[in-house]
């Protein structure tokens, strides 16, 4: 792959991507640059054959693609800083930052720009990610090697930008949600008799596969949970009972008030 990438902020989720990069084989080491101010908590990517360094500018001027993985706040004054050494028809920048819309990137680069959003999650550190992309003047190339790209780190669709608070719910803040769901399920499990670690990983694992099922068959849960209820059996017992607790609708309604404060908070 000839294209250059420069991360710009290499801090939980630049650094995640970069290493995801380098160890799927996606990049020439050589292609890859991360930048962050205090550059001695990446040396481990110069290890690994990677440019490090906090000179943003030189970064980004031979750089194909630039992914800016920086804080909200800071993203104005990246890209005010930057903006002198970009071209449209050279660079094309694809934006990880929480809350921050292509037309506030466009405010600052013009209109000519490719601009791709993408929303990744934690599990991005073990290429494991679903990540939600949206795009502005890309071209099916474009696409192309942006999808690629975060293919190297989980799973990828594309949706409208205006669906990008919803993918924050939904694919990060889930991360969350399932974490939760899987505590509680140890809690039980302690209680009919499990060590933790025990039931840990069994109710880890057996998550894992339920979520893995749905993927690799594309079935719809109730299709698999069929599978598992016996009339009269504990499955069904157990299953209905959280729902009289309110299990289903909770969720929902979770996912719901954390879409509503994440739009009371957008400018
Ligand atoms: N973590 C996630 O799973 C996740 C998921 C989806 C989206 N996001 C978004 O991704 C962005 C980064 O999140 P994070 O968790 O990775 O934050 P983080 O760990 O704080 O990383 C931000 C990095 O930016 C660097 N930085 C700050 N100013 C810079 C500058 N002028 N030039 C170059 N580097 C600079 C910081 O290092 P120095 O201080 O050394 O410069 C820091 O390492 C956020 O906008 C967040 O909303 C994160």
């Amino acid at each position: 792959m000839s294209e250059k990438i420069t991360i710009i902020g290499g801090g939980n989720l630049g650094s995640a991507i970069a290493e995801g990069l380098l160890d799927s084989g996606f990049i020439h080491p050589a292609h890859l640059t991360i930048t962050k101010r205090t550059v001695a908590t990446i040396e481990y990517l110069a290890a690994k054959g990677a440019y490090i360094s906090s000179d943003n500018a030189a970064a980004v001027a031979d750089a194909d693609y630039i992914i800016l993985a920086i804080k909200p706040f800071q993203i104005k004054d990246v890209l005010l800083q930057i903006q002198p050494y970009l071209t449209p028809q050279k660079h094309t920048i694809i934006s990880v930052v929480t809350g921050v819309w292509i037309k506030d990137m466009v405010e600052i680069l013009g209109t000519e720009f490719t601009i791709f959003r993408a929303m990744p999650n934690t599990a991005i550190a073990i290429q494991q990610s679903m990540t939600c992309i949206t795009a502005f003047n890309a071209s099916n190339a474009n696409k192309a090697f942006v999808t690629r790209l975060f293919n190297q780190l989980g799973k990828t669709v594309f949706i409208e930008e205006n669906l990008m608070d919803a993918a924050t719910v939904l694919g990060a803040c889930g991360t969350a949600y399932a974490m939760r769901f899987i505590r509680a399920n140890i809690q039980g499990g302690i209680e009919i008799g499990f060590s933790a670690a025990t039931a840990s990983l069994i109710a880890a694992q057996t998550i894992k596969g339920a979520a893995q099922l749905l993927l690799e068959r594309n079935t719809h849960p109730e299709q698999e949970i069929d599978k598992v209820t016996t009339p009269k059996g504990c499955t069904i017992a157990g299953l209905n009972e959280m729902e009289h607790q309110g299990f289903s609708s909770s969720l929902i309604k979770g996912v719901v008030t954390s879409y509503k404060k994440i739009k009371s908070q957008d400018m």
